[in-house]
């Protein structure tokens, strides 16, 4: 039997299950939301994380939303519609692909003539959201494992895998397809601090795939590059505007060093993460709470009072970026043109 998708709608009790990711790797938990308010709290506190799987994430939320409601007026139903979206996008401001599937639901829902048929459009949406991220991960793999020589080793940080979308992953679809063509892929996993997706996430999928896996503190990989140990670095994306690619803290750091060795320094997303309507500037980055730098779980790791500063997000400039991989194709520079054909896709005009 497959494994369970990430996050899956159950028509049965029209509710969204998924995994819990802030209990990997100790434990593995399928958790249910059955109201929007619940969802929201699990994407605050990460149990879903992950840009594409925030994606579906927002997008069943406005199914959830739907189904739930008792309203019989369309009018206060799409007022209803409208709050749960809003509450749903304040959850967490980086990641465009929450607002995105939301936004992608709410407008179908919008054009419906009745309440009735607005629920069924919602789950239907929310459904085809999450459907087309497991191709759309399959497509990207296909293109990205092409830049993989036979045999190598590869950097990557946080996770952009299975855990971060419906299926199979992004950065580390790309892995997967590699591996299943036969390629000797050797991963090289960044731990990620503060909240350890690296160690918790991609550690945990990849040898549970039994994908050669080795875990580092985010301060060694500089020093591997030095000594010639890393071939080529893949990393997802959360939003990628017209001059920078916004993905976990510490990125940016990873690409400044693979320039400097010549490593290259590829980019996985799909392009429902292009924001091409923007810049670096008109993005809020994300600071999570002091508690996650100040302490590991009970005990503290920083004095009472101390100042801390703990950005979730940092951005790349696109100079540094080789190519980046999508569905449609590997974009390479100058991304000014390589980005047109982004702009016909969905989910670039935002
Ligand atoms: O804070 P998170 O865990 O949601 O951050 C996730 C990342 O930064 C991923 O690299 C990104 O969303 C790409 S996922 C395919």
């Amino acid at each position: 039997m497959p494994d369970p998708y990430t996050i899956a709608w159950d028509a049965e009790t029209e509710s969204i299950v998924y995994i819990d990711q802030t209990l990997l790797p100790g434990r593995y938990e399928q958790m249910r939301c059955t109201t929007v308010e619940d969802l929201a709290r699990a994407i605050r506190r990460l149990e879903v994380r992950g840009a594409p799987a925030l994606g579906i994430a927002g997008a069943m939320g406005v199914a959830l939303a739907a189904v739930r409601s008792t309203e019989t007026d369309l009018g206060r139903f799409l007022g209803e519609i409208r709050r749960a979206a809003d509450l749903l996008k304040s959850t967490r401001p980086t990641a465009v692909n929450l607002a995105w599937g939301i936004d992608r639901v709410a407008r179908k829902v919008a054009m419906a003539a009745s309440v009735a048929e607005a629920k069924a459009i919602a789950v239907a949406e929310a459904n085809a959201v999450a459907e087309e991220d497991e191709l759309t991960c399959r497509r990207l793999g296909a293109f990205g494992e092409e830049l993989f020589p036979a045999e190598c080793t590869v950097l990557t940080h946080c996770n952009a895998g299975a855990l971060a979308c419906r299926c199979w992953g992004t950065a580390l679809g790309m892995i997967r397809s590699a591996v299943a063509a036969g390629k000797n892929v050797r991963v090289i996993a960044c731990e990620t601090r503060p909240l350890n997706q690296g160690s918790r996430l991609t550690c945990w999928e990849l040898a549970r795939d039994k994908i050669d896996v080795t875990l580092i503190p985010d301060s060694s990989a500089a020093y591997l590059m030095r000594k010639g140990k890393i071939d080529l670095v893949i990393v997802g994306a959360d939003r990628i505007t017209r001059d920078a690619v916004f993905n976990k803290i510490g990125t940016y750091m990873h690409a400044v060093s693979a320039h400097h060795h010549g490593i290259p320094f590829y980019v996985a997303a799909p392009v429902s993460t292009f924001d091409l309507a923007r810049t670096e500037k008109d993005i809020t980055v994300e600071e999570r709470d002091r508690a996650e730098l100040a302490y590991c779980g009970e005990r503290m790791l920083a004095p009472d009072g101390v100042n801390v500063l703990n950005y979730a997000f940092d951005a790349t400039p696109l100079d540094l970026v080789d190519a980046i991989i999508t569905e449609i194709g590997v974009l390479r520079p100058p991304y000014a043109e390589s980005f047109r054909l982004v702009g016909k896709g969905e989910g670039a005009q935002r």
